[in-house]
């Protein structure tokens, strides 16, 4: 297991009228992908992003681009994001009635592939797959919104997912998303999360790249 935390700053809160500044400030101070929220107005009640805009942040960084596919179609689209340069692209497992067949579209594509479960999935529903992910985001929020407020008993979800993965002999890095800050990153970290994404956290300082490394800094020091 890594002995360091990955941060994954959400760009949903940054200005969205000077993303490329954005992007190209958290990946020069650091960020080891880039979170990027695609929201359908459908699965989950807000509308982002889609395959225009992820190929217009893949020029201007060379961080992988982590696209987390909050969508009900991702079994029918998922191409779209992996021909816009998804490095990783994370799907719900309520979303995907084949969730299985998805994950084989990403990694034939040459991309990472990642499952996402909302607060109220168990992890349980990953047993059978977690040994072909190579990332398992827990939310710990209900997906939709930057800034809202971490919900508890995502730590113990995470304790959960790391004893699921090694009763399985799976090694998919844990992440978890939502409500991630200074306060937040060490008690997922000491469970077992590995890449935390922090939207509000890190856009909303004014500092966005000393926001991020510090919230690494505290999760690191549980580790
Ligand atoms: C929420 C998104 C998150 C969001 C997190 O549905 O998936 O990535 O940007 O925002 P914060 O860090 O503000 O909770
Ligand atoms: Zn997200």
């Amino acid at each position: 297991m890594t002995e360091r935390v990955l941060m994954a700053p959400s760009i949903l809160s940054a200005d969205f009228t000077s993303l490329g500044d954005a992007v190209r400030l958290v990946a020069g101070g650091g960020a080891d992908l880039i979170h990027v929220d695609v929201m359908d107005g459908h699965f989950v009640p807000n509308l982002t992003i889609g395959p225009p805009v992820v190929k217009a942040i893949k020029r201007v960084t060379d961080v992988p681009l982590d696209v987390h596919l909050m969508i009900e179609n991702a079994e029918e689209t998922v191409g779209w994001y992996l021909d816009a340069g998804a490095d990783l692209v994370v799907v719900h497992a309520e979303a995907c009635d084949h969730l299985h067949r998805v994950v084989q579209t990403i990694h034939a594509a040459g991309a990472q592939a990642g499952v996402s479960l909302n607060p109220a999935t168990p992890v349980e529903v990953l047993r059978d797959i977690v040994g072909d992910l190579d990332l398992v985001l827990l939310m710990s929020v209900n997906p939709g919104f930057g800034g809202q407020s971490f919900i508890g008993r995502t730590v113990e979800k995470v304790r959960r997912l790391s004893a699921l993965c090694a009763e399985e002999g799976a090694t998919p890095l844990i992440q978890v998303d939502g409500g991630i800050d200074t306060n937040t990153a060490p008690l997922v970290v000491e469970a077992g999360a590995r890449v935390l994404v922090a939207g509000s956290a890190v856009f909303c300082k004014a500092d966005p790249v000393s926001a991020m490394n510090a919230i690494r800094a505290a999760g690191e020091r549980v580790l």
